[in-house]
């Protein structure tokens, strides 16, 4: 008989979670408006909201967190934080922020004038939000593969490249300040983007004199999906695959909350001294002083450490599964889902998977209310709400999936945890035809509306 799989590593520590009754979970969610943000947290018992600073550090970033230095300039947590950076990026230069949308703002500052155009695949939202308070435009150019569910394309994170040299030659030179490539994508969900498309961004951009910029929240896993799926890959490491990604990059932003495995933080590497020296100057009146900005020595220190397991391929491997095994559930049971499933979550067609609720009613985030109260799992909306209203004309904007995320926090659940989630929203399935009925906003902020929306049922 072969062995199973097993997981490489063994639980420390470990902590309580609640389960709850579905009254409970009620009043509960009506308190809060039918928002999920506003939710306590012991009042979830799985939480898939997000991936984001939500994973389990190791021993080792444990033991690093201890050995932080926090003086203010020149912290030794830097400098260890720096060595780790350029180890794996290659990018010689570093600010650290306190989180991505941080490097986002230090870095938007420096790039981006009003009327300027960003062309990238499918933005993230507070990167858009960046990008659109500065009254630029992000410019989607992501393969219409991404929007079909079902179509096997292992790589749906790829850019257009007929639809990016059509931004390029629609907009003079000085308009465009850079491409951005998000890996892994995580508005089409979680998708891969290979190293071919990543070339061939770079080599089109080159004609175009644009530069190209990686937003990087995820790019360790990206480069496993590149190990596991393109040819000429399976051969090489992942820490080469992600150096070599880099390579076509004239920097990077990074929410460290993600591949950094750590709880908070974030930075920007890149090359070009002078962008470096703009940068600083933004990051001092932003976040605080260049050797630290806004983190303290002790998060440096574990995320220096972090950087380096979450580019270990018995890591990426465990991570990768868990969240296919999910997938794989769900979509066994006929729940229709983005397939291939992504490198950090499952993403629910809640178009498909609720033909009964109209659009104007917030289809994905009645799923998630559906599925919170059937078994206190807290997904998110990627659909309508995240997608908030044109900033011209103000009508709400109808994204081409209307999806619900369930995001997997980093060694942090078990397969167990996944085999309830899956039953649970197979539950919903089950009663699909009878949800009938969506919900209506009672308020919303004028930007990023999903965080403190106020909706009524209908
Ligand atoms: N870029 C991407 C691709 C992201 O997914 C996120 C955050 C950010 C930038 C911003 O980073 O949160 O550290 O400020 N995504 C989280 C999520 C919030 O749930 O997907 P941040």
């Amino acid at each position: 008989m072969e062995l199973p799989w097993a997981e490489p590593y063994r639980i420390k520590m470990v902590e309580s979670i609640a389960r709850s009754t579905r009254e409970q979970r009620e009043e509960w969610i009506k308190r809060s408006k039918y928002n999920l943000f506003k939710l306590n947290s012991d009042e979830v018992f799985i939480d898939l909201l997000t991936d984001s600073g939500t994973g389990a550090m190791s021993d080792a970033q444990w033991a690093a967190l201890m050995t932080g230095d926090e003086s203010y300039a020149g912290s030794r947590s830097y400098r260890m934080l720096h060595k780790s950076v350029e180890e794996i990026t290659g990018f010689p230069l570093l600010l650290p922020v306190h989180q991505g949308r941080a490097a986002e703002n230090v870095l938007f500052s420096v790039l981006l004038k009003e009327d300027m155009v960003i062309p990238g695949n499918a933005h993230f939202d507070t990167t858009k939000g960046h990008i659109e308070m500065r009254r630029a435009h992000a410019v989607d150019c992501t393969i219409d593969e991404a929007y079909d569910i079902y179509d096997a394309h292992p790589f749906k994170g790829n850019i257009d490249l007929e639809k990016l040299e059509r931004v390029y030659k629609e907009h003079d030179k000085e308009r465009i300040p850079f491409c951005l490539i998000t890996v892994t994508c995580n508005t089409s969900g979680g998708q891969p983007v290979s190293m071919e498309n990543i070339r061939a961004v770079k080599e089109l951009s080159d004609r175009y004199g644009v530069p190209v910029w990686f937003d990087a929240a995820r790019y360790a896993e990206n480069a496993y999906f590149i190990q596991q799926r393109e040819e000429g890959y399976a051969e090489k490491s992942v820490r080469e695959i992600v150096r070599e990604m880099f390579s076509y990059g004239q920097g990077m932003t990074m929410s460290s909350k993600k591949d950094g495995l750590v709880n908070i933080g974030g930075f920007i590497a890149l090359r070009d001294e002078e962008i470096y020296r703009a940068a600083s100057n933004f990051t001092i009146i932003y976040e605080g002083y260049v050797t630290y900005g806004g983190m303290s020595g002790r998060d440096m220190a574990a995320l220096a450490v972090g950087l380096q397991e979450s580019a270990g391929e018995d890591y990426l491997e465990t991570r990768i599964e868990q969240v296919r095994y999910l997938g794989e559930k769900l979509h066994e049971a006929g729940v229709p889902i983005q397939y291939p499933v992504g490198g950090h979550a499952v993403f629910v067609d809640a178009t498909k998977f609720l033909p009964n609720v109209p659009k104007e009613e917030y289809i994905a985030q009645t799923l998630a209310i559906e599925l919170y109260l059937e078994a206190g799992v807290r997904g998110v909306e990627i659909g309508t709400l995240l997608a908030d209203r044109d900033p011209e004309t103000r009508e709400n904007r109808y994204p081409r999936l209307e999806l619900l995320r369930l995001a997997l926090p980093r060694r942090t659940y078990t397969n167990n945890h996944m085999d309830y989630v899956a039953a649970a929203l197979i539950r919903v399935y089950e009663r699909r035809e009878e949800i009938t009925k969506g919900y209506k906003i009672v308020y919303e902020p004028e930007i990023l509306r999903h965080f403190s929306v106020e909706l009524e049922k209908n």
